[in-house]
């Protein structure tokens, strides 16, 4: 009898909000998919939960090796364990799978989408700062290698799906929408004084820690419009920001004859992710149908850049070249860390990050060699100017 064909996978930051709700995927369509990889960072329970469950045969946990294989593993035969587990997230990447999903959070997952691109692989990432600080390396990688990336940010997959079959040089603007995050209805006066519990309660989408603060404040958004610069070689200007409380439409691209298509779903990730999965093919119900007449109207508005001055920096970034990108994204993984730790403020995020852009404004292209470097200098000056 034949062996059976799977799709194989491997989940970079299988642990997290993302990588969860991708495995969450290959249980809906066992047939389909088989893990051979998956990585963890602090999460060790977890790692052991989803390594025996689904037995890759690799996987990545910083801390790994002897001790875990002895005491937290004990499970597992040592001898296979310790084979299983490899040196790094890039070693991870390295190993074949037709498809190598990027769920990890932060500039972390920078080497590991090189090394899945440089073995001509496909790559599905939803790991936004590595976009933001590499995606001009990302596109060249993918194209001198004939590996191919698919976008699993909602949103970037759903200008994807708009721009399917269509020529670049007619598409005049792509427009990315924003919820508002948990913050929206709050009065400006208050903002000052919000927690982290209350900049985490986000009102329609359940994601990891930094993506929710950073969607409190729009960074995220702003973060969305570097990466669909990269993504879809568009220029600063040409993406625009389109409050949308419902997240009904995720996406939009307006073309030069004046036309505009959107990609619209009920919002869960997993429509985006199983796109990516399934892409060229299309799976059966990967979310519920959307019912447009129940819904009954949609919202639509501009941003208020005074409400959300995070939003502002990172448009300035945009513009400001790839230096600015690399530092406000790396300035905003320490800024985020310390809001949440209670060390400074909701307000001081912005203005933090505002300092950041205008120090790194001048650095212009970085080579993918020095993306490190200008990471490690900007965290460095955001420590100088006073975050703990
Ligand atoms: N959540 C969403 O809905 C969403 C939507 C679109 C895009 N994104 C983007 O997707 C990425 C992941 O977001 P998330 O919300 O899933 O984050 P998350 O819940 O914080 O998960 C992050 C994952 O990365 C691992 N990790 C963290 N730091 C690491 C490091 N230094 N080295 C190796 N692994 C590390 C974590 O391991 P442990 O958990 O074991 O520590 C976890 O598996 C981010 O770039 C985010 O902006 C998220």
């Amino acid at each position: 009898m034949a062996e059976k064909k799977y799709v194989t996978l491997t989940v970079l930051g299988s642990t997290g909000s993302v990588g969860r709700q991708v495995l969450a995927a290959v249980d809906r369509h066992p047939d389909r998919f088989k893990v051979v990889g998956l990585s963890a960072f602090t999460n060790e329970r977890l790692l052991r939960e989803q390594i025996d469950k689904y037995s890759p045969k690799h996987y990545y946990y910083p801390a790994g090796g002897v001790e875990i294989q002895s005491s937290l593993f004990d499970f597992l035969d040592d001898e296979k364990f310790a084979s299983k587990c490899v040196g790094s997230l890039e070693e991870l990447a390295d190993h074949p799978a037709d498809i190598t999903v990027s769920a990890v959070s932060g500039i972390a997952g920078l080497w590991a989408a090189v090394a899945v691109l440089k073995r001509g692989g496909t790559l599905a990432i939803a790991n936004k700062e590595t976009i933001v600080c590499a995606g001009r390396h990302l596109k060249a990688l993918e194209k001198k290698y004939g590996g191919r990336i698919l976008p699993l940010d909602t949103e970037h997959s759903a200008i994807w799906e708009c721009l399917k079959g269509e020529d670049g040089k007619y598409v005049k603007n792509i427009i990315l929408t924003a919820s508002g995050g948990a913050l929206r209805d709050m009065p400006t006066e208050k903002l000052a004084k919000v927690t982290a519990r209350e900049a985490l309660n986000h009102p329609v989408w359940n994601m990891g820690k930094k993506v929710t603060i950073d969607s409190a404040t729009l960074f995220n958004k702003g973060l969305e419009v570097i990466e669909a610069m990269r993504l879809f070689g568009m220029g600063a200007d040409n993406v625009k920001v389109l409050m949308h409380r419902e997240s009904v439409i995720h996406g939009m691209a307006e073309f030069s004859d004046g036309s505009v298509k959107a990609l619209l779903s009920v919002p869960d990730m997993a429509l985006a992710i199983e796109t990516a999965l399934f892409y060229p093919e299309r799976a059966k119900g990967s979310v519920p149908d959307l019912d447009l007449a129940k819904i009954g109207s949609l919202e639509f508005g501009a941003p208020d850049l005074q409400r959300y001055p995070c939003l502002d920096v990172a448009m300035r970034a945009a513009r400001a070249g790839e230096g600015a990108c690399i530092a406000v994204s790396a300035a905003d993984e320490v800024v985020v860390e310390a809001f949440l730790a209670g060390t400074i403020g909701f307000s001081d995020i912005a203005a933090v990050l505002r300092k950041v852009e205008k120090k790194f404004a001048t650095v212009g292209d970085v080579a993918l060699e020095d993306i490190i470097g200008i990471d490690a200098e900007a965290r460095k000056y955001t420590y100088s100017i006073g975050v703990k």
